[in-house]
């Protein structure tokens, strides 16, 4: 990954040109969640722009530079340094998202383990959300379905973008999946 701040350049610059840069936080502000674990938040876009929303994030990471930079911006959030597949936080949210392709960044294999970590720590009812490329070789519909099906989260919605169009087999999906 890039350093915290060069990956923040390049989402200035999208906002500088114009373009809405926190479809994700639109999209899961969409649900009313009181609170939101921002899983692989990077440098803190999603979570940021939520709290600022009024709702209540813990984002955690494993990069300790993308931290850096998150705490930097918004320094009375918690951020959290750990890896996804073997967290604790001791505690569940109303929803979990995994924004910015952190499905595709996680090690190859590990993928169940992230989902099963993640998933314990949502309510019951609540909400797990991830947008990932589907042509970059990174786990595939298929394989993320079977792995949800498993742990227990029912399917809750499919879109190819954060804007919610409608998803027929293009390189990009948002899934929305529910702890049952
Ligand atoms: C492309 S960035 C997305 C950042 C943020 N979600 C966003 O949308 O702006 C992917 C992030 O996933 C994080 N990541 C990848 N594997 C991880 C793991 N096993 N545990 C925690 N974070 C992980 C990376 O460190 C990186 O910050």
């Amino acid at each position: 990954m890039p350093s915290g701040c060069t990956y923040d350049e390049r989402w200035h610059e999208l906002a500088n040109s114009g373009q809405n840069i926190h479809g994700e936080a639109d999209f899961i502000s969409g649900f009313k969640p009181a609170s939101v674990l921002d899983a692989g938040c990077g440098t803190g876009r999603v979570a940021i722009e939520l709290v600022q929303r009024g709702i209540e994030c813990v984002g955690i990471d494993l990069d300790h530079q993308m931290l850096a930079t998150a705490s930097r911006k918004a320094p009375t959030i918690n951020w959290v340094e750990a890896d996804l597949k073997e967290f604790n936080l001791g505690r569940t949210f109303d929803v979990a998202v995994l924004a910015g392709n952190v499905m595709i960044f996680v090690l190859p294999g590990s993928e169940g383990l992230v989902i099963d970590r993640v998933n314990n720590h949502l309510h019951a009812g609540g909400l797990f959300v991830a947008g990932f490329s589907l042509d970059t070789g990174g786990i595939a519909l298929g394989e993320y379905d079977a792995l949800m099906n498993q742990m227990g989260l029912s399917p809750a919605g499919r879109w190819s973008t954060w804007q919610r169009d409608p998803f027929t087999g293009g390189p990009y999906a948002v899934s929305a999946h529910r702890k049952t």
